[in-house]
């Protein structure tokens, strides 16, 4: 009796591991798997996707969106795992990371692909874009396919250029109006030689900072100010220890979503489809969702958050525009004169 018992027992025990194998949970909804064969572990393909800001940002959300699209599209074949926050990588070394296929995507603000090559600078001189109208039209146009091309020389694939929106000036010492009111002033930038130039004419000085060692340099009084769009702002808290901001929109922040080149050569082509359908997708909603929460976080950074706000006027614009100038004299060589022509011709379409 006693081993009839030990024996149903077993085979209970054996139909309950073989039941569990066989059930593995979908990461994003946890529905059950439709085709339990795809989910075989050896079968999966894992893309590590790694960033620098918060989730809750156009870029961390995008990526997030990203990966469950790669899931459902794949029937389960492609896992997109996605690290945010600085956690795996920072801007110090997310590039090499990449190109080593350590991991396999990233999405660096282009003044961060401008030190792999400089004619990415072009996306950070002040006001090239005036309106998120023009900065769709560079991705689409000449200008993004000029820019995608030079990533191949570095083993990388550009897959997609998504948005954040535009920058907006903070500080702790003065009111930004006129360009004189920015001398003397410490600012954090990202890496790139243009934002550098942007403060040097204006008379400030200016330290590439990763930036996930922004609100700690805000709060250890070693910068005076910052820019960045309201997103990037609100997420990280970096209007604490700010007092001023001024809305500028002198910049744009966006981002070149790179793939390791090898690492897409080797995924078989059908996989490639559903991953370029899934980053289509991805990227128009990244745009549509960029634009909505910089609205709703620029009315918290005005209403709520402690900082006197000032918009800058069209006359202060053109007088910053103005002071500008010898950016776009400096860089032209730097960037190139065929990518300069190309952004004068959208600048003269609006
Ligand atoms: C920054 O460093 O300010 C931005 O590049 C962060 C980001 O990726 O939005």
């Amino acid at each position: 009796m006693k081993s009839v018992i030990s024996s149903v027992l077993l085979l209970l025990l054996g139909a309950m591991a073989a039941f569990l194998t066989v059930w593995p949970s979908d990461p994003f909804t946890n529905r059950l798997a439709d085709d339990v064969e795809q989910e075989g572990l050896g079968e999966r393909i894992i893309i590590k996707f790694s960033h620098v800001v918060a989730e809750n940002t156009p870029k961390g959300l995008a990526a997030e969106k990203f990966a469950q699209l790669a899931y459902e599209k794949t029937d389960g074949r492609v896992e997109v795992q996605v690290y945010p926050n600085s956690i795996l990588y920072s801007d110090h070394n997310e590039m090499d990371a990449l190109m080593q296929n350590e991991i396999q995507m990233i999405a660096p603000a282009f003044s961060k692909v401008a030190t792999l090559d400089s004619s990415w600078l072009l996306l950070d001189l002040p006001f090239a874009f005036l309106d998120q109208q023009s900065v769709d039209k560079a991705f689409a146009g000449g200008i993004g396919k000029t820019l995608f091309a030079t990533l191949k020389a570095h083993g990388l694939k550009g897959m997609a250029f998504w948005s954040n929106g535009f920058k907006q000036m903070t500080s702790s010492r003065n009111p930004l109006i006129t360009p004189e009111d920015f001398a003397g002033q410490r600012f954090r930038i990202m890496s790139s030689d243009v934002l550098k130039a942007q403060f040097q004419v204006l008379q400030a000085s200016a330290s590439p900072i990763a930036f996930n060692e922004v609100y700690r340099n805000i709060e250890a009084g070693s910068i005076d100010g910052q820019e960045n769009t309201a997103s990037n702002i609100f997420t990280k808290r970096l209007f604490i220890g700010q007092k001023y901001m001024t809305i500028s929109n002198h910049g744009y922040l966006g981002y070149a979503v790179m793939v390791n080149q090898s690492f897409w050569e080797s995924l078989p082509p059908d996989i490639q489809q559903k991953l370029e359908e899934a980053m289509a997708e991805a990227t128009a909603w990244n745009r549509r969702q960029a634009t909505e929460m910089n609205a709703q976080q620029l009315a918290y950074l005005t209403e709520r958050a402690n900082l006197q706000v000032h918009v800058l006027t069209p006359d202060e614009r053109l007088r910053w525009q103005e002071a500008f100038r010898p950016v776009y004299a400096r860089f032209t060589p730097i960037i190139g004169e065929e990518l300069m022509d190309q952004l004068k011709q959208l600048q003269e379409q609006r």
